[in-house]
C-alpha cells in the first residue's frame, strides 16, 4: 500500500484560505492529504504549533499566507518569516527541517494553491513518515521535538525573534543598528545554547544528575554543561539538592 502523508497546513483567513476556496470552487484537483488549520494571518503561527503537529503525527507542515506586502495587517508575514526561520534552524538539529514549507497564496491563486498542495505531499511522500509518527515512533526524536518546542518558547528566543527586524532594520533611539551578520550570529548561538538547556531540564524530569552524568548523557562537554547549570539556577529552573562525595547533584524545580 503507498504512504499517504498526514499534511497539516495552516493557512491565513484573508489570501491562502481564501486561495483554498477558490481551488476548491474551480475543482482543481489536487491530493486530498491536507488538513487545514485558518488562522487569522500567517504571522499567528507561532512554532510551537508546528511542533505539535509533528508531535500529533503530521508528516508534513505548510504555512501559507498572503503576499509579501498584502498582509492584512500589513507586517504579519515578515514576522511569519521570522519565525520560519527559527523553525527551520531548530529543525534542523534533529534532521526534520525538510518537513515544513513556506509559501504566499493570494485570494485569486486557487490553481497556484493546487499546485503547492501537490508538489509538497509528493515532497513528503517522496521522504516517507515522519519519524514522530506511526505505532511505533523514534522515542529519541519525540524528546528531541519536546526540547526544541522547550527552547523555541524561551523568552530569550521569543525576544531575539520578535525584536530582530527592530535590532537590524531600525535605528534605536541613541542611532544604534546591529548588522545582520552579528545578529544572525548570536541568534545561531542562541538555538543551540536554548536547546542544550532544553535537553538538560528534561534529563533531570526522572532523577537528580551530577554535570558529569549530564555532560555524558547528552554528549554535551562537561564544562558548557557546568556554564548552562549557572544560567538555569539563576532563571530559577534547576537547584542542587544533595552532594555525593564532593558532587553536587542537580534537580529541576
Ligand atoms: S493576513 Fe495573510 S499573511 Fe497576514
Amino acid at each position: 500500500m503507498s504512504f499517504e502523508p498526514k499534511i497539516l497546513g495552516f493557512l491565513c483567513n484573508w489570501c491562502s484560505y481564501a486561495g483554498a476556496d477558490l481551488a476548491g470552487v474551480s475543482r482543481v484537483q489536487y491530493p486530498p492529504n491536507i488538513r487545514v488549520i485558518r488562522v487569522m494571518c500567517s504571522g499567528r503561527v507561532d512554532p510551537a504549533f508546528v511542533f505539535r503537529g509533528f508531535e500529533v503525527g503530521a508528516d508534513g507542515v505548510i504555512v501559507m499566507g498572503c503576499h509579501i506586502g498584502d498582509c492584512h495587517y500589513l507586517e504579519g508575514n515578515y514576522e511569519a518569516e521570522k519565525k520560519y526561520a527559527m523553525l527551520e534552524k531548530f529543525l534542523k538539529l534533529i534532521g526534520m527541517d525538510n518537513r515544513i514549507r513556506l509559501e504566499w497564496v493570494s485570494a485569486s491563486e486557487g490553481t497556484r494553491y493546487g499546485a503547492v498542495v501537490t508538489e509538497f505531499t509528493e515532497h513528503i511522500k517522496s521522504l516517507g513518515p515522519a519519524p514522530t509518527t506511526g505505532d511505533n515512533p523514534d522515542q529519541t526524536i519525540l524528546t528531541k521535538l519536546k526540547a526544541i518546542t522547550m527552547a523555541a518558547g524561551s523568552d530569550r528566543m521569543r525576544a531575539l525573534v520578535g525584536r530582530q527586524r527592530k535590532i537590524t532594520e531600525i535605528e534605536n533611539v541613541y542611532g544604534e543598528k546591529t548588522d545582520i551578520d552579528t545578529f544572525m550570529e548570536i541568534f545561531d548561538n542562541a538555538i543551540v545554547e536554548e536547546y542544550e538547556r532544553a535537553q538538560i531540564i528534561i534529563a533531570l524530569e526522572q532523577k537528580s544528575k551530577s554535570v558529569k552524568d549530564l555532560a555524558v548523557e547528552l554528549d554535551i562537554d562537561s564544562s558548557i554543561v557546568l556554564e548552562h547549570m549557572t544560567i538555569l539556577k539563576t532563571r530559577g529552573l534547576v537547584d542542587f539538592g544533595e552532594i555525593i562525595g564532593i558532587t553536587p547533584m542537580f534537580h529541576k524545580l
